[in-house]
């Protein structure tokens, strides 16, 4: 066959087995924890934004939650996604969860000690995300929050999306990582587990594969669905159109809870 044909043919199979999930999806809230890291070049962070726009362009709801790099300016970061979006023309705000009241936080004290301005989220009030999402905006939430004597602080951003995904019952949640997903051994890419239930979830934790910085991540997971998110994903955000690949194919690219 005609290697021209042949191209075109590919990709209308590819458009097709997304079908079913297009269908599944459209109306319906992702609510993407975006990793602004050193690991996003330039190039592959187009690639997240355009995987956005066209989540967005088909008719799902994204949102997105964003951490930034030590150093970086948080309303720099959050102004600059909103713009990297605003580019290919869609609609999106950056805020933070101090904006109409959403995260509302007390002071962290782990163990009694103070660590400074770091909040832990007591309630999410998701009026401000219903209004933009209604005017059809994307909100950028930057992971900041107000405790009730009005005082500002930062929160991990893994926590603030879950609490939003949970607040807002997203169908989705999706963190972007700078690793494959759960391994079980997580220095062989290899290893990858596509698939988890939460009792897996939790006897993978209980026996030690699932530890280090996956951990407080898939406790998160496990916690989001618990409080009426769908479905979780972990997903390596240095794979180009990641999201896409985890959204609209059978097997997806990461970890799904
Ligand atoms: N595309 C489907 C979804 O988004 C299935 C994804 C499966 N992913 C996986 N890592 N096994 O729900």
């Amino acid at each position: 066959m005609d290697r021209y044909l042949e191209n075109i043919e590919h990709k209308a199979a590819v458009l097709c087995d997304a079908l079913p999930y297009i269908r599944d999806f459209v109306h319906k809230v992702i609510v993407i924890e975006y990793d602004c890291g050193e690991w996003l070049s330039g190039v592959e962070e187009k690639k997240m934004i355009k995987d956005i726009v066209l989540l967005k362009s088909i008719g799902v709801i994204p949102i997105v939650v964003h951490r930034t790099q030590m150093g970086v300016d948080k309303f720099r970061e959050n102004k600059r996604i909103a713009k990297l979006l605003e580019l290919y023309d869609t609609k999106a705000i950056g805020i933070c969860g101090k904006d109409g009241g959403m995260l509302q936080v007390e002071k962290k004290m782990p163990n009694g000690k103070d660590i400074g301005y770091v909040g832990d989220i007591k309630s999410v009030n998701t009026e401000v995300i219903d209004t933009l999402l209604e005017n059809d905006f994307i909100p950028i939430i930057a992971p900041i929050g107000m405790d009730d004597k009005g005082d500002t602080y930062n929160i991990n951003a893994d926590d603030a999306a879950c609490a939003i995904a949970g607040g807002i019952r997203a169908e989705k949640l999706a963190f972007l990582t700078d690793v494959e997903g759960v391994c079980m051994n997580p220095k062989d890419p290899s290893t990858l587990v596509s698939v988890l239930n939460l009792i897996e979830a939790n006897k993978l934790i209980e026996s030690g594969v699932i530890s280090g910085g996956m951990l407080p991540k898939v406790n998160n997971c496990i916690h989001a669905v618990n409080s009426g998110v769908g479905r979780v994903h972990i997903l390596d955000g240095r794979i180009p159109h990641c999201l896409l690949l985890e959204i609209f194919t059978d097997k997806g690219i990461g970890t799904a809870i």
